[in-house]
């Protein structure tokens, strides 16, 4: 089984239930040493998200953003931001895993892991949102993830943004999200609560992985791990590390691997708790 050949077609599968049945017998064969790594392949470059054929795409500002949870709709939209969130979130780590080469064989891994934990991530949310009568699909979305994905082709902007900014932000998100549904009891939301402390929990691990291959790609270009993570937030969101971060989840990202020294600097705090 060819490595790189058989992830771009996982990559590039739109149907949800295919993907997913690829991807577990190419991880079977990948955990089984039984994949050959061709290195003259050549992976195409992702014009669009595996999704648009399903989804309804819109503008990240005409997402309608529903704050209360205490409604079946609200409940099933929340949902279903997880769930896009965590389909998205598989494309990214596929995409790691593939476009890169000549990396440890760590790294590819670290990121075929990461993809089964958001595929099982994205099974537990869609089943709770069934549930409820909705399914993945039905309200609009924003491609902000694949934008960043299809923007940062270079391993160290990849490392930095996807897993050590984007995915880091949703651990700050997540415990208020959680509190809101703390605050709004029942059943639905108690089952909503429970996935969402796995995903948080494992989510940090997305997130070390990020910072572990950040450091390892700055190593290897002679940058200095801190001020290159601030230029390229600067480069590809400009004005993000002007005001600063009021709302950080100092325990998860300390676990993750940002020092308190980093964290003082991006959140302007004095102390690191
Ligand atoms: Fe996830
Ligand atoms: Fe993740």
């Amino acid at each position: 089984m060819n490595y790189f050949e058989n992830l771009e077609d996982i990559l590039l599968t739109s149907s949800p239930k295919e993907k997913f049945e690829k991807f577990e017998s190419f991880y079977e064969n990948f955990l089984a040493n039984k994949v050959n790594y061709d290195l003259s392949f050549e992976p195409k470059p992702q014009n669009e998200p595996s999704y648009k054929s399903f989804m309804k795409i819109v503008l990240p500002r005409n997402v309608k953003i529903r704050k209360y949870f205490d409604t079946n709709e609200g409940k099933g939209s929340l949902l279903h931001t997880i769930a896009h969130i965590e389909y998205s979130a598989i494309d990214l780590a596929l995409d790691a895993a593939l476009r890169f080469k000549n990396m440890p064989s760590d790294y590819y891994k670290d990121w075929l892991e990461v993809a089964s934990d958001e595929i099982r991530h994205f099974l537990m949310i869609e089943k709770i949102m069934e549930k409820i009568g909705y399914k993945y699909g039905d309200f609009e979305v924003h491609t902000n993830l694949f934008e960043a994905m299809k923007k940062t082709t270079h391993l160290v902007d990849r490392m930095a943004i996807v897993p050590r900014y984007l995915e880091a932000n949703g651990l700050d998100q997540n415990p208020k999200i959680m509190k809101k549904l703390e605050s709004n009891p029942d059943p639905i939301n108690s089952e909503i609560l429970k996935a969402l402390n796995i995903i948080l929990e494992e989510e940090v691990d997305h997130v070390y992985k990020g910072d572990r291959w950040f450091r390892y790609a700055c190593e290897k270009e002679n940058l200095n791990v801190e001020n290159k993570y601030l230029e390229l937030l600067e480069k590809y969101y400009p004005g993000s590390t002007q005001g600063k971060k009021t709302d950080m989840n100092f325990e998860a990202r300390k676990k993750a691997g940002f020092s308190c020294e980093e964290l003082k600097r991006l959140s302007n705090k004095q102390e690191c708790f």
